[in-house]
């Protein structure tokens, strides 16, 4: 793979080959990359798992990371970020991680030399992020084929609804959506439910955040009538199946997308989410370099 920038691009057998890479790297340590190469990280937006994840990631494959900082850059000047990228290929960077608020900011960057990654681009896509939720999935059940996955919250600011309805639709899964008017748009042809006639026949139970930045000024909403309307209540954390467990993307709104003292529940793998991260990005990483050392290899 060239870049890696929407769920939509990755076949089933792509994606079930980054998750078992993913997985190889989890249980059988850490290997370093076999040669050196110099990364750097463009995050237009805020971000802490998926920044510092990817740096992780790139350290522990010994890559050298060119430090980037967008409010000091020649961005405030105007550049482009086609320049921008421009430049750091020039530089000898080969390989950017990418995250802007522009829904696929990415299409000018496809004719760089080097791999891009995207690690969010506005409403669009999250592909690390789905994934990861892929493996963490996958680790869970071993399987996707029939498995219902609830995505509740917010699906129309959501760059995670999008990525994971692609591909878990692609991998044999029953994907439903629950979102209040509002938030509702139709992605693909995910049926909307309400979350309290499914809760207690779902196998995965996916919360989204609420997208405050991406709403129009002035539009608010009830934190509470949200919680008891969309979010995972301790009834509805209740009815769940025994084998059922819980996920969202974080940052979490305790509270307003699922109740605080289920952030850690026993179903809950909100924070294996984030360890699965790590080696997810690893794998990616990995992908885009040796695609880029086998086209060199190929000119040779
Ligand atoms: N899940 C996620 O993308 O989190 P960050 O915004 O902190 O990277």
């Amino acid at each position: 793979m060239k870049n890696i920038l929407s769920m939509a691009d990755l076949t089933k057998d792509e994606i079930l080959n980054i998750i078992h890479k993913a997985q190889d790297l989890k249980e059988q340590g850490i290997s370093s990359i076999d040669r050196k190469a110099t990364v750097a990280n463009l995050f237009f937006e805020n971000s802490t798992r998926t920044k510092c994840s990817f740096e992780m990631a790139e350290r522990k494959l010994g890559l050298d990371i060119l430090p980037f900082e967008t409010n000091t850059s020649s961005v405030q000047k105007g550049e482009t970020l086609y320049d921008t990228c421009k430049t750091l290929e020039s530089i000898g960077v080969e390989a950017l991680i990418i995250r802007h608020s522009e829904n696929e900011y990415y299409e000018p960057l496809k004719s760089l030399n080097i791999p891009v990654i995207n690690g969010g681009d506005g409403s669009g896509q999250h592909p690390t992020q789905s994934l990861l939720d892929i493996m963490t999935i996958y680790e869970e059940y071993g399987y996707f084929s029939g498995l219902k996955v609830l995505i509740s919250g917010d699906i129309k600011n959501s760059r995670v609804a999008r990525s994971n309805a692609d591909a878990l639709t692609k991998l044999g899964a029953e994907v439903m959506f629950s979102a209040p008017d509002q938030w509702k748009e139709q992605i693909s042809d995910i049926p909307y439910v309400n979350i309290d006639d499914v809760i207690n026949e779902i196998d995965v139970c996916m919360l989204l955040r609420v997208q405050n930045e991406r709403h129009d000024k002035g539009q608010s909403y009830s934190k509470s009538e949200y919680h008891v309307g969309y979010g995972l209540t301790k009834e509805r954390y209740e009815q769940l199946k025994d084998s059922a467990i819980v996920m969202h993307p974080a940052p979490v709104n305790r509270g307003v997308e699922i109740d605080t003292n289920l952030v850690e529940s026993p179903k809950s793998r909100i924070f294996r989410q984030m360890e699965n991260g790590v080696f997810v990005r690893m794998a990616c990483i990995q992908e885009v370099l040796n695609h880029k050392e086998e086209k060199v290899k190929c000119h040779l």
